[in-house]
């Protein structure tokens, strides 16, 4: 395959011959494939490492594609979409029986979201067919904010269409919404840049009756798992704003020892050295921004010869959208020192 950055002509060329290609999005670029071709859904899997128990997100460029991919498109997916799409909001509802079992790992429902990106939205609506896409990045690792990332995390072996750096950062909220008795049932999967609090103003203020479970059964989340995110040298998040460098290294040193070596098919490239070198990563007070630097930092951090990564945690980072960047942090860590 190429080793280019390419048009979104070619890469409607790409998708149309079972390739998979790099497509920006507003939050990170995904690894894109059209999903009535079996062959490149597969190559998402194998190009990323990734189990196939993790389903996949469908992206659409039309709410009417949406609808098809649903046998239930309710009164809250109608209004939310009408809120909320295109952008990032990931809304997991029951499958039509035509949807690939590959995409959505044999579950019964199918994640589907609009992304905001323009270069997204044209490349859709000239395939004319929604794209299976998971983040550009091997399993478990930092997810690709710019197409140069995409293009290094593969050695080049994908080729990219450059939307620029992806305005919003983290990954979209991924939000399981399901018609019951009692009216609309939501579970907030994965936290994002949008909260949970201004869907529920949404449907508030559409009348919508909700219930959100507070729990989320495991079962639902297949794709929950303890590490992710992970850059390339270790990261240790500290509570502990005491702790001077040299005392966190000896906890961790200490602690490392019985980290295993691989969780839930995650692995934890467990250092053997000691370290000496370290990188902070720090940052901005604007969670806006902070979402959309978090990911180029960590990279940025792993490539400047430091050994490992410490990030200090200030209480005044906390509550709405520092949840969906703390939830990638701390999924990121190797260890959490409270
Ligand atoms: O912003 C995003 O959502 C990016 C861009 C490329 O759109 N995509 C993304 O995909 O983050 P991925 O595969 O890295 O994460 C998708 C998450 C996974 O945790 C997966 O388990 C969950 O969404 N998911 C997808 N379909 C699901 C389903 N049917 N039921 C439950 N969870 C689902
Ligand atoms: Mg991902």
């Amino acid at each position: 395959m190429s080793d280019a950055l390419i048009s979104v002509e070619q890469g409607v060329e790409y998708l149309n011959q079972d390739g998979v290609i790099g497509m920006p999005t507003e939050t990170v670029y995904g690894l894109a494939a059209r999903i009535d071709r079996p062959l490149a859904i597969q190559k998402i899997f194998t190009t990323k490492e990734r189990p196939f128990f993790d389903p996949l997100i469908v992206h659409v460029s039309s709410k009417s594609q949406a609808q098809k991919l649903t046998t239930d498109w309710n009164s809250a997916a109608e209004v939310l979409a009408n809120a909320f799409w295109p952008g990032p909001l990931t809304m997991v509802l029951s499958k039509a029986s035509h949807v690939d079992p590959l995409i959505t790992s044999g579950l019964q429902s199918v994640g589907i979201r609009m992304p905001r990106h323009p270069i997204a939205l044209a490349l859709m609506t000239a395939v004319n067919c929604p794209l299976a896409a998971p983040s550009a990045n091997l399993f478990g690792r930092t997810s690709p904010t710019q197409a140069v990332h995409v293009l290094r995390e593969f050695q080049n072996k994908v080729p990219v269409i450059d939307g620029g750096p992806s305005d919003v950062g983290i990954e979209s909220t991924v939000l399981h919404v399901q018609e019951s008795a009692q009216g609309i049932q939501l579970s907030l999967l994965r936290p994002g840049f949008i909260s949970i609090d201004e869907i529920a103003q949404v449907l508030q203020e559409n009348k919508i009756p909700f219930l959100i479970s507070e729990v989320v059964q495991k079962s639902l989340a297949p794709g929950q798992m303890k590490h992710h995110y992970m850059p390339d040298i270790p990261l240790f998040w500290v509570e502990n704003d005491q702790l001077s460098n040299e005392q966190i290294l000896i906890i961790v040193q200490q602690q490392l020892k019985d980290l295993p070596s691989e969780v839930e098919g995650v692995k934890l490239r467990k250092p053997h050295q000691t370290f000496e070198k370290s990188a902070e990563l720090i940052l901005p007070n604007d969670p806006a921004l902070a979402a959309r630097r978090l990911y180029s930092l960590l990279r940025e951090l792993s490539q400047t010869g430091a050994d490992h990564i410490i990030y200090r945690h200030h209480s005044s980072q906390t509550g709405g959208l520092w949840d969906g960047i703390l939830d990638r942090l701390k999924k990121a860590s190797h260890l959490v020192l409270s």
